[in-house]
């Protein structure tokens, strides 16, 4: 089974609605190879507005983060309900982000999971270690663990459905990369700790860009990117679509 390409900007908390438009025009001008699936996560506010912009062209969107029930009593969530309202197909669950600054826990993390599948969203699962972690050669046992207990309780076939991002935190917005073996190595071993993600999209994101892309997905296990910084100007978006579209090809 192959497994098609993907990039997925992450814009965080960047762009007001104005912006986010004006982006995704932009966006929807690029020529996107049909070998390779693109997705944008603007932030919640501004969802609405780029879905309108997309509509017929082949870039999906995505969202952040959301709450794992479909409606209720949680002041400032977001549902998968109100996600799909919107066209959105993609959801990052678990950004290092969400878990630092956020307090998002594995169990949690676990419960959006289940609630994307049960909705037909795709979740793009995020895992990484910390510097420390790193230079303690603790990354396979911290993102092994991470990975299985996001997808608890899942039948292999769903686990397919599902895209894993590793992310070391201390690659995050730093220009540093993991060496594209090196990151290959780790996430042989995320492909391997769960049942049914031999056919999942693993992606690699930290610092991705224009100029390191092709290199990192020119990695066997590799399958595309999460990309942040440069996924907030077209060039820079365009860039990384670029170099993914002529890895492949070469491959
Ligand atoms: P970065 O962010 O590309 O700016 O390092 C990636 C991410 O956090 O998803």
């Amino acid at each position: 089974m192959t497994r098609r390409p993907l990039i997925a900007g992450n814009w965080k908390m960047n762009k007001t609605v104005a912006a986010a438009s004006e982006l995704a025009l932009h966006l929807c001008a690029l020529r996107v190879p049909t070998a390779l699936d693109v997705v944008i996560c603007p932030p919640f506010t501004a969802l609405a507005a780029v879905a309108e912009r997309l509509r017929g062209s082949r870039i999906e969107l995505g969202a952040q983060n959301m709450h794992d029930a479909s409606h209720g009593a949680f002041t400032g969530e977001i549902s998968p309900t109100m996600l799909r309202e919107l066209a959105v197909t993609y959801v990052i669950l678990g950004h290092s982000e969400r878990r630092q600054y956020f307090g998002e826990t594995d169990a949690a993390v676990a419960r959006k999971v289940h609630a994307a599948l049960d909705h037909g969203l795709t979740p793009i699962v995020a895992v990484g270690e910390t510097a420390t972690e790193h230079t303690a050669g603790h990354t396979l046992t911290k993102v092994v663990h991470q990975t299985r207990a996001a997808f608890a309780g899942l039948t292999p076939p769903q686990v397919a459905r599902c895209v894993v991002a590793y992310e070391p935190i201390w690659a995050i917005g730093t220009g540093m990369i993991d060496e594209p073996a090196s990151a290959n190595a780790t996430m042989e071993h995320i492909r391997a700790s769960v049942h049914g993600l031999q056919n999942a999209r693993l992606l690699y994101g930290g610092s991705m860009n224009a100029d390191n892309a092709a290199a990192l997905m020119a990695q066997p296990t590799i399958d595309g990117g999460l990309i942040g910084g440069a996924s907030l100007t077209a060039a820079g978006f365009a860039g990384v679509i670029a170099a993914a579209a002529g890895a492949t090809a070469s491959q």
